[in-house]
């Protein structure tokens, strides 16, 4: 069986996007594959956090795993600073990885843009990911687009370790849906849905009231044409909640043009917050038995052990490669 590695940050409540473009999938492939997925939560400290808000969004984002349909008896469930192998070889990873091509990557430009002081984590985010995924010997990493490029930085770093020293590391291949690989701001519809957006309004988060999902997507920009087509160049607002329209009710977009010909975004927004409150109202019950219960911290602890096993092994095997220590461990 193929092994799947995937996380997500604890860096806020998750959103809509990271459901769409991450989540959803992981659900899917828990049945086919071994699955590892991680709650990244030392990804999330290379921006300031609160320390008190952190904590309780890492248990959120665990709850909403399970809430979701992640079944731990199928994937291995844990949060990576339980795993202290991923700060480790994270390590390593930056001591085969060069500033330039850390330098080059989109999110991190976005991330320092206009930063007066930069952290050294947020240029080293991509090898601590890079050794994230390589520790399980995933072959497979399910993401959104945004993260493309730090998986071709992934590959790269691994093909240059097996060379370097030995040959150890699997090359994961990166796996994105096949529709909402980025779903976009409701208020900016050329920027990615971020779940540390600054601005509230451009985000759905799965924990989001009925009320305030309404009032969201009836502010989303959209265009002044009124007609409801998709055309991701010219109307990116509308494709934008088309995407998301038909990507929880499973209709194609053809037929959910159809449906609204004639109709104005008035009626297709109305509808639409509808089916996203419909779609998180059993999402939302299941968080909310689950999130306090005693029950999640065992699946934790379970999901840490296990992982611990796993990571510990190619830890050790990267070592001993590089030289490290007095003898082979
Ligand atoms: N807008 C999006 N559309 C589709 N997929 C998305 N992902 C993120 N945003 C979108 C996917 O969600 C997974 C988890 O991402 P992450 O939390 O590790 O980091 P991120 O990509 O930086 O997500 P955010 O929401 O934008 O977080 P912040 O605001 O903290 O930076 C990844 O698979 C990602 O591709």
């Amino acid at each position: 069986m193929k092994t799947i590695f995937s996380g997500i940050q604890p860096s806020g409540t998750i959103t809509l996007g990271n459901y769409i473009g991450a989540l959803k999938q992981f659900v899917d492939l828990q049945n086919d594959f071994n699955c590892y997925f991680c709650i990244v939560d030392e990804h999330a400290i290379t921006v300031p956090q609160d320390p008190q808000k952190l904590r309780k969004n890492i248990r959120s984002l665990a709850a909403l795993y399970l809430a979701v349909g992640l079944d731990p008896e199928k994937a291995t469930l844990f949060i990576q600073s339980e795993v202290p192998a991923h700060a480790q070889a994270g390590w390593l990873m930056q001591c085969i990885s060069y500033i330039g091509e850390l330098e080059r990557m989109t999110q991190f430009k976005d991330k320092s843009a206009g930063k007066d002081a930069v952290t050294a984590s947020l240029l080293t985010y991509p090898p601590l990911m890079a050794a994230d995924i390589l520790l399980y010997n995933a072959d497979l990493v399910p993401v959104g687009e945004d993260q493309k490029q730090h998986l071709e930085l992934t590959r790269d770093l691994a093909e240059r370790f097996n060379k370097k020293y030995a040959d150890i590391l699997t090359i994961p291949d990166i796996s994105l849906p096949k529709a909402g690989a980025r779903i976009m701001s409701l208020q900016d519809p050329l920027k990615k849905m971020s779940k540390s957006d600054p601005n509230l309004k451009g985000f759905i988060s799965l924990l989001d009231e009925p009320n305030q999902i309404v009032k969201k997507i009836k502010s989303a920009v959209t265009d002044s044409e009124g007609t409801i087509k998709f055309d991701r160049d010219n109307k990116p607002g509308v494709s934008n909640l088309l995407t998301i329209y038909s990507i929880l009710t499973e209709k194609p977009v053809s037929e959910i043009e159809e449906m609204y010909s004639g109709k104005g975004y008035g009626d297709f927004k109305s509808d639409l917050a509808e089916v996203v409150v419909n779609y998180l109202k059993p999402i939302q019950e299941r968080y909310y038995n689950l999130v306090e219960s005693n029950e999640l911290d065992e699946i934790l602890d379970r999901g840490a052990e296990k992982a611990n096993a796993v990571a510990g092994k190619t830890l050790k095997k990267m070592e001993n490669a590089m030289g490290l220590g007095r003898k082979k461990r």
